[in-house]
């Protein structure tokens, strides 16, 4: 009989052999769990992730600007059915994973618990925020369970859509008006630390990255994936003209990479303890929509079992 040690070190032996784990392949319990968390986690961040921009479709000045913001909230919605899936695959259930969500139970990014104040916030969401879900999302292409990695793939096409568009705002704001170009730093200074925040706490105190690294599930750490958004997205702010809010951003020739300054973990704790500007907002607007989908939910349902029913005479 294979014991469990042999099952886990032909496991270990498969992950670093580079071959992606299968939903019917044995693996370690613990695995299973920390995918779970972290893709069930991520689903629910790209569908409370709608919220803010929606905030906007009817404001956007205009009817490219309309359609595009659709779209991009559109493709949002699908890449958190296409985590959803994922998640089954792992033996969950999509009513519990969303039930965790809707009871509060389940994380999503902080970054989704701030308030998109002006139009410039919608740039900077899609430059920022799907900047930075792209730096992590385009790691996560080489996670080592499959079905999660290939959902990346799919997602990270829709996702450089998303932060072109955003910088395409930010740099015809910046080149506007004097009022436009306060609008669009305005919206920097606002998002700047929250998207930094998004890679997670600092390398030292990750309970999760030490594991998920050697399962391959992550393959760069937190710290790393954040200063590589860093040095890129400086770049690109000194090009249409916006300062990033840190006066401690500094280029350092030894390392190659941006000195910054330090993250507030206060707020950062805060935030994802569920005291953020918009938590209860949030969670309010997600419950409400399931309940208002029901009937939708009811009426699908009701037909797959009629036409299972049919199928069974
Ligand atoms: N917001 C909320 N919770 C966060 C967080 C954040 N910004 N960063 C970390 N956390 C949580 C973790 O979930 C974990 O809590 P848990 O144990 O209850 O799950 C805890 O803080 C410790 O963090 P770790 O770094 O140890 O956790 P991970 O190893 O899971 O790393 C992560 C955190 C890098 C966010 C990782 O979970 C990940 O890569 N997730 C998938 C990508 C993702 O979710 N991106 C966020 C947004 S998706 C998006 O923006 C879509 C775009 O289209 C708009």
């Amino acid at each position: 009989m294979t014991d469990v040690k042999n099952l886990e070190e032909l496991f270990q032996a498969k992950v670093d052999g580079e071959l992606k784990i299968e939903p019917k392949d044995w693996m370690p319990d613990g695995y299973r769990k920390n995918l779970v968390r972290q893709i069930s986690q991520h689903a629910h961040s790209e569908v409370v992730g709608m919220l803010p921009e929606g905030n906007w479709i009817t404001r956007a000045p205009n009817l490219r600007r309309k359609a595009i913001l659709l779209a991009k909230i559109q493709d949002e919605a699908g890449h958190g059915l296409y985590l959803y899936s994922a998640v089954e695959t792992l033996g969950t259930t999509r009513e519990k994973t969303v039930d965790d969500l809707l009871g509060g139970k389940a994380k999503y990014s902080s970054i989704f618990n701030y308030p998109t104040l002006t139009w410039a916030d919608i740039g900077a969401v899609g430059w920022l925020v799907d900047g930075a879900a792209i730096m992590n999302q385009v790691m996560l292409c080489r996670t080592s369970y499959g079905p999660y990695a290939r959902a990346m793939v799919r997602i990270c096409k829709e996702e450089s859509f998303h932060q072109r568009q955003g910088y395409e705002i930010m740099s015809v704001l910046s080149k506007g008006t004097p009022e436009q170009r306060e609008m669009a730093q305005d919206a920097l200074n606002r998002w700047w630390w929250p998207s930094l925040m998004m890679f997670g706490p600092s390398d030292a105190n990750s309970p999760h990255s030490a594991q998920s690294m050697k399962w391959k599930i992550k393959r760069q750490s937190n710290d790393e994936l954040r200063q590589t958004f860093i040095d890129r997205t400086v770049q690109q702010a000194e090009v249409i003209g916006l300062k990033v809010p840190d006066p401690k951003l500094k280029w350092n020739e030894s390392t190659q990479h941006y000195d910054s300054g330090e993250i507030d973990w206060t707020e950062f704790n805060n935030v994802v303890a569920g005291n953020g500007p918009c938590n209860k907002e949030r969670l309010a607007a997600r419950n409400k929509a399931h309940d208002d989908g029901a009937w939708v939910r009811e009426a699908a349902m009701a037909y797959a079992a009629k036409k299972a029913k049919r199928k069974a005479a």
